[in-house]
């Protein structure tokens, strides 16, 4: 403990500065006695603390005709450069010599409004390919278009590759959560993300099935190939896809790959069964309703043509919901639609039901450090909404996992570390909220973002810790000047987080002790009152 206390008393670094508050997001117990355990809990302490110190968050929100400010070009120029030194790139070879120095002279100025009005009067914009600024720095500057991808050449070799790594992390953690190999995975897959990423999601799903994709002769992408169980040297994992609406827009090739994987998988009738769950489930799956294996080998699945989303998300927006069941019928009802190999989707509930119950683990890339889980109230739309789907069809207690893509050779957490460590690097931290407020009106809405989709992931899971909500409402509710600054900022959005608070202390995700509960609800009164137009008192 005191270790702890050393260690947080000062701001840590740049990045992440701990806030005072009643009750600390504890990084330990604070009457923990430590003996023999210490000598695995101080180090997993440390190691926890340097994870928030070098976490990346961004510098507010983009503004258009706004170049990077000399501070936040600081942190990222620092943060590319420990990217490339860690990619092992050599900062002093002759092509890479000025790459830091261009990127800094590229965010320094603005491109975007001389480009819009030079668009708007018919000039010629130059293109560029999309992705990541700390990843590929060359993205830089901004206000060019963004040309596409080649979408017969995705997933690309070095994709497969990463794809693979990325896949035996994901089941080494497992294996270590579990004590066993899983046998059945849900994985939510986005576009945009493979897209980022020349498909290495798509990439992970194949490593888990145990296939690769094959390209023909113009190295043009044909179609999947199981990898044999030598090579593969593990028993294949039945993997349930969902697809983002997106996904299925712009991948449809990558679409009907994924479910050529599945069903070569259940035809392989060489391979022993307890090495092979999809074989094993589909044959089980089309003994008991009498359908063909094809049928029962199905598991990819997405929208309707032309819908997107699960709705989960516009359910915890409205409140209008009674029971957790609600939100998993919604994510069923919207994303029963089984994609077979000829890419055409035709519903499947009782299939996705049936799989969903095997299910021994859901997990999602994070590809971007522009966007956290509880940035977007899409992450728990899709993760979060197939885990409480999964949850009520009855199968077993599945974990849920989030595996980080945005730095080094990217990391496996379980949903309620990655909330964890979003609360305390994003939502919670001065370094992230500050210049949300210097943003104004559309900062203390993204705020009140955060704060609504932490409420959806504990609908959607319940792995949320109480601290969360308690910092949450003393950082930003029951501090009074936090409390004006907002509410000056933006009534709406700042009565609206307090009512969240107010809403998860009701769905029991949290209890607050009577003092914390009493204040929250005097301080909420005072919100709504202003959104009202209730003169306020002097002393607000
Ligand atoms: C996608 O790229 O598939 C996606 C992006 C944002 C929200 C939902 C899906
Ligand atoms: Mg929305």
């Amino acid at each position: 403990v005191n270790c702890l206390r050393l260690a947080c008393a000062p701001a840590v670094n740049r990045r992440f500065q701990v806030k005072q508050t009643l009750v600390e997001p504890r990084l330990a117990d604070e009457h923990a006695s430590w003996s023999e355990q210490g000598l695995t809990e101080v180090p997993k302490l440390a190691h926890d603390l340097h994870e928030y110190e070098t976490a990346l968050i961004p510098h507010g929100l983009h503004v258009v005709g706004e170049p990077v400010s000399a501070d936040a070009r600081a942190d990222m120029i620092e943060t590319a450069r420990d990217a490339m030194v860690e990619a092992g790139i050599d900062l002093d070879a002759p092509d890479q010599a000025d790459v830091l120095t261009r990127l800094d002279e590229n965010l320094a100025k603005d491109h975007e409004l001389p480009a819009l009005l030079h668009a708007l009067d018919g000039g010629y914009i130059r293109p560029v390919s999309g992705g990541d600024i700390v990843r590929s720095p060359d993205v830089v500057p901004t206000g060019r278009n963004i040309h596409g991808f080649d979408p017969f050449r995705l997933p690309s070799a070095f994709a497969v590759q990463d794809g693979t790594q990325q896949a035996e992390r994901l089941l080494k953690r497992l294996i270590a959560d579990n004590g066993t190999m899983p046998k059945t995975v849900a994985m939510v897959l986005w576009g945009t993300d493979n897209l980022k990423s020349e498909g290495a999601p798509i990439a992970q799903a194949l490593a888990l099935i145990g296939a690769k994709p094959r390209f023909d002769s113009f190295g043009r992408l044909a179609g999947a190939d199981l990898l044999p169980l030598e090579e593969l040297g593990r028993a294949r994992v039945d993997v349930v896809m969902t697809l983002s609406g997106i996904f299925r827009d712009l991948l449809p090739l990558q679409t009907k790959l994924l479910a050529e994987a599945s069903l070569a998988a259940a035809l392989a009738d060489h391979e022993p069964l307890e090495q092979n769950p999809i074989r094993a489930h589909a044959l089980a799956y089309a003994a008991e309703h009498g359908c063909d294996v094809e049928t029962a080998a199905l598991r990819v699945f997405s929208n309707a043509d032309g819908a997107y989303g699960a709705n989960v998300n516009l359910l915890i927006d409205s409140g209008a919901w009674d029971n957790e069941d609600e939100l998993a019928e919604a994510f069923t009802a919207r994303k029963g639609f089984a994609y077979g190999v000829n890419g055409k989707p035709v519903r499947q509930s009782a299939m996705l039901h049936s799989i969903l119950k095997d299910v021994d683990a859901a997990y999602q890339n994070v590809e971007s450090v522009e966007l956290g889980v509880t940035s977007i109230d899409q992450y728990f739309d899709t993760l979060g909404g197939i885990s409480r789907a999964i949850k009520k069809a009855g199968g077993k207690d599945a974990g849920v996992y989030v595996s980080d893509q945005t730095s080094g050779k990217g990391k496996v957490r379980t949903l309620g570390e990655q909330v964890a460590l979003e609360s305390r690097t994003r939502a919670l931290n001065p370094k992230f909220y500050e210049p949300l407020l210097d943003n104004g009106f559309e900062g203390v809405r993204a705020i009140e973002s955060h704060v609504t989709n932490t409420l959806g992931w504990s609908a959607t899971t319940g792995q949320v810790a109480p601290w969360v909500y308690q910092n949450l409402a003393e950082t930003f509710v029951l501090d009074p000047d936090m409390r004006r600054r907002m509410a000056e900022l933006n009534p709406k959005s700042s009565a609206k987080l307090a009512g969240r608070l107010i809403e998860a202390r009701d769905r029991a995700f949290w209890q607050p002790d009577d003092e914390t509960w009493d204040a929250l609800c005097a301080a909420t009164e005072e919100l709504e009152d202003r959104v009202e137009g209730i003169a306020v008192g002097e002393a607000a």
